[in-house]
């Protein structure tokens, strides 16, 4: 399968780098890469937040605001090109083609941020429109997609198996601004109805055991 896999920048550095989560996440992949083809996105998270939050304050627009957060996700990509070994590309993709020759060199390609205007889901579903993915995970920092934004509301419920329609009705109002926190954004949630790539949103837990995922066993949230 080829497989295109966004890690959220809230696991990679949800307050500092998880150096443990980055050496098990790629030690999974580069075994499972032998019978499987993944790329690789991460998220900005805390530290680009961080940065996005001053830059704000320092009255910048939300241009330059995403030219810093594509960075800030960049450098958390750089820590899974380090950990990957023989699989490691010799840079973080800047770009879609760039990604897909760099899966055909026999690597696994990662990637950040690649325009502004676009949060890393955006460019982690645009991806896994444009290399054709079999399957899109991603990973975050809540153990499924909820009704409504689960640390918002108590009642919110946990949903096993929803329509790319439902995920869209879901995550619309969701604004589309730097540093924005959402299970998946409107523009991503569009990307994957139209391409039909079946999904699976799942939380840290179960980044241990990626080959599980891959063959359906999981808590997470299916779309299809
Ligand atoms: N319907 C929903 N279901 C689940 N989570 C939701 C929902 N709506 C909003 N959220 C929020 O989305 C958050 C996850 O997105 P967030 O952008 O914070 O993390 P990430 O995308 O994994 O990391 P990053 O954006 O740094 O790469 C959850 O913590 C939750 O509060
Ligand atoms: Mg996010």
């Amino acid at each position: 399968m080829r497989i295109v896999l966004k890690i959220g920048g809230s696991l990679v550095f949800p307050d500092k780098i998880d150096v443990e989560l980055v050496k098990n996440v790629s030690k999974q992949i580069v075994s499972l890469s032998s019978n499987h083809e993944f790329l690789v996105v991460v998220g900005g998270g805390t530290i680009a937040r961080e940065y996005i939050r001053a830059l704000k304050d320092i009255g910048k627009d939300d241009t330059f605001l995403d030219f810093v957060g594509m960075e800030v996700a960049k450098l958390n990509a750089s820590l899974f090109m380090g950990a990957l070994g023989k699989k490691a590309p010799v840079e973080v993709s800047n770009d879609f083609k760039h990604a897909l020759s760099t899966l055909y060199l026999g690597k696994i390609p990662v990637l950040g941020g690649t325009h502004p205007g676009h949060t890393t889901d955006a460019v982690s579903s645009m991806l896994a429109e444009f290399v054709g993915a079999d399957l899109f995970l991603r990973f975050t920092n809540v153990d499924g997609v909820y009704d409504k934004d689960p640390r918002k509301f108590s009642d919110a419920k946990k949903l096993g198996k929803i329509s790319h329609e439902t995920l869209l009705e879901i995550v619309e109002g969701t604004k589309a601004e730097a540093g924005v926190n959402a299970v998946i954004d409107p523009l991503a949630a569009k990307i994957l109805k139209r391409s039909k790539i079946k999904t699976i949103v799942c939380g840290k837990e179960e980044l241990k055991n990626i080959k599980a995922i891959i063959e359906g066993k999981h808590k997470g949230t299916e779309i299809f």
